[in-house]
């Protein structure tokens, strides 16, 4: 009997770009809103600035897209799928993903938001490389955006040295050549769950008479780091012997830029010296979703991947979720066209955008407790969301609509 094929042997990158907001927030400009300082932050972290962005998630996310569009030379109208990784999505529904397809006018494409935090990009390249082996789409775009800003609680320290906002995206192609993932395992510490929380976002605040977007952070940065080093660690040693390569096969290992000491330590576990590890948190902090797919158009750009070349891709997150893949990259490092699309100019600089998003919120500290969750009291010394104000609500829903990418 002759079956039909329905799957596709191997999925390559045949298209990537990213957009960063221009404005950027330095260590120097946090230390006059926080007890801080440059010389802390770069020790603890290695992080020097951050983007901070001026426009919504799906924004930056469009711009992106059209970028990695323009580098595979394809039209909106090819993509069958966009798979959105973001945990700062616009809306909770209609999703994301669907402002991206109607953005680019991507008229053919399914639409889906994938929130795994940190990992998103990660969870949609595998949701999204799956569906095109099993032959159900023939390609897709797969974005990872992030603007942590709008939700960062501004008054602790802890987090927000850490985050900037962005967006990278690649473009996904059924083939015949062995290129794609070659190996990935994911995974989630279901014990470490309430290490990092961000309270006022989920319906579970909806009705408790919190304001949606009044943001606290529940994080514990010492466990965060335990976690995050060993996790990434295990899952690099995991994912290298599924795959059957040793560390030393790997040419280039584009981690998940949540802090240098972290990124050490794991290339130290994992056996793997620093000069193949790319970094860029230096300048952009760590970009949640958008970590991973900036960094590594920002490493094709400089042309640190080799044609054919084994990228491994260490990724943890929120959750806690982890993950990492082994990837084959395809015979092309250079993009094949450019996009003119580009974000609105932004008038601000980076501390009067975060001036502005801590007026809309309020600094008092809440003392009302967040509803309760089955199973586990809060942690002790955890900050909980502020009750509703009228006053408070009034200019983060007309940021909202500004963010807004069609205007609608
Ligand atoms: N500036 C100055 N001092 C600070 C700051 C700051 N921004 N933040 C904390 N401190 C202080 C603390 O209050 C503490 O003071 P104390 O000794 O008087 O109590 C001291 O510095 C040491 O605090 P620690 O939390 O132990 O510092 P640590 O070296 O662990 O660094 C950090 C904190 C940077 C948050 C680190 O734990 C970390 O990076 N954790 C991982 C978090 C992370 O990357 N999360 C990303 C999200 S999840 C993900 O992407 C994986």
């Amino acid at each position: 009997m002759n079956i039909p094929r329905a799957v596709a042997p191997c999925v390559d990158i045949v298209g990537w770009g990213l957009c960063l907001p221009p404005a950027e927030l330095s260590n120097a400009d946090l230390a006059t809103i926080l007890d801080t300082s440059d010389d802390w932050i770069v020790r603890r972290t290695g992080i020097e600035r951050r983007p901070i962005s001026h426009v919504g998630v799906s924004q930056l996310a469009y711009v992106a897209a059209a970028h990695a569009l323009a580098c595979a030379a394809m039209d909106p109208d090819d993509i069958d799928l966009i798979v959105l990784g973001s945990c700062t999505a616009d809306d909770q529904m209609p999703n994301s993903a669907s402002a991206v397809q109607r953005a680019l006018g991507a008229r053919r494409a399914a639409a889906m938001d994938v929130n795994t935090a940190c990992t998103s990009f990660m969870y949609s390249l595998s949701t999204a490389s799956a569906l095109i082996k099993a032959g159900a789409v023939r390609n897709a775009l797969v974005v990872g955006a992030d603007t942590l800003s709008a939700y960062m609680d501004w008054d602790n320290r802890t987090p927000s040295v850490l985050f900037g906002d962005g967006a990278g995206a690649v473009v996904l192609k059924a083939c015949d050549e062995p290129a794609g993932i070659v190996a990935e395992v994911l995974g989630c510490v279901t014990s470490a769950r309430d290490e990092l929380r961000i309270n006022g976002i989920g319906s579970k605040f909806a009705n408790a008479g919190l304001m949606y977007g009044t943001t606290h952070w529940d994080f514990n940065g010492p466990e965060i780091f335990r976690q995050a080093v060993g996790g990434m660690a295990a899952a690099a040693r995991e994912v290298l012997a599924k795959a059957g390569v040793a560390s030393a096969d790997v040419g280039l290992v584009i981690p998940h830029q949540a802090n240098l000491r972290i990124v050490e330590a794991v290339a130290r576990r994992a056996g793997i010296a620093m000069e193949k590890v790319f970094t860029n948190m230096q300048a952009r902090g760590n970009l949640s979703s958008a970590s991973i797919p900036v960094a590594l158009v920002e490493a094709l750009a400089q042309q640190r991947v080799a044609p054919g070349s084994l990228l491994l891709l260490p990724a943890f997150g929120g959750g806690m979720t982890w993950s990492a893949h082994v990837l084959r990259w395809g015979k092309r490092t250079t993009p094949l066209g450019t996009s003119p699309i580009r974000l609105p100019p932004c008038e601000r600089t980076a501390l009067e955008i975060v001036a502005a998003l801590r007026a809309s919120k309020g600094s008092s500290r809440p003392s009302t407790p967040p509803p309760v969750e089955t199973g586990r009291a809060p942690r002790e010394g955890a900050v909980h969301p502020a009750p509703a104000t009228r006053s408070h609500a009034a200019p983060a829903q007309a940021q909202c609509a500004s963010n807004d990418i069609d205007g609608t």
